[in-house]
């Protein structure tokens, strides 16, 4: 797909049929991640891969949607700001930024295949923390369902870009 085109087709997927994902799509998602760039390439995250099948009860604890867990799969991004890098001038952490591109990345190969995605950020981070096992110093940042879509895009609604640029200075 034409990468215009690809950003146009992206969208948040809120319902997704059962059909599983195929492994070598999966792969393929999961390689763009790989691939992303982070700062100072420290890489400072781990993707779960989450079968849905069976667990969806757990699952609703983290996100209490019906469509989260219809798709085969769930991923959930975790950062690891201790292996991430920090400005030296004011310790801002870089962590978040780097896993939202790696997201974006897998998301938008996702999208490639066929496969649809929703960034979901309004989780339970308790739940998430629990169901998942995930181990101090790991934090979840942001999951998706990953299977095909079950529904339309609706229209893009996006602010034009005289509101969203400015030249030369504020
Ligand atoms: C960081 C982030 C967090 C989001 N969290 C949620 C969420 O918790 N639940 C949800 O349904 N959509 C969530 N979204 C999806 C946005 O609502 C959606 O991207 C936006 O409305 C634009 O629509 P589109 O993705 O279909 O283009 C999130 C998106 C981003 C980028």
């Amino acid at each position: 797909m034409d990468f215009s085109e690809l950003i146009r087709k992206r969208y948040s997927v809120r319902a997704y049929k059962r059909d599983p994902v195929e492994d070598d799509k999966l792969q393929q998602v999961l390689e763009a991640a790989r691939l992303a760039p982070t700062a100072a390439n420290l890489q400072p995250f781990q993707l779960v891969v989450i079968r849905t099948a069976g667990r969806e009860a757990e699952l609703r604890r983290i996100y209490h949607r019906e469509w989260f867990t219809q798709a085969p799969l769930v991923i959930c991004m975790c950062g690891v700001p201790g292996q991430g890098w920090v400005r030296s001038s004011d310790r801002k952490s870089y962590t978040d930024v780097d896993a939202a591109i790696v997201m974006d990345h897998l998301i938008l190969a996702a999208t490639n295949l066929g496969l649809g995605t929703c960034w979901i950020a309004a989780f339970n981070p308790v739940a998430a923390r629990e169901v998942l096992g995930l181990p101090e110093g790991v934090e979840p940042i942001v999951f998706t369902p990953l299977g095909y879509p079950d529904d339309q895009p609706g229209p893009k609604e996006r602010k034009p870009l005289s509101d969203l640029v400015r030249y030369e200075r504020w």
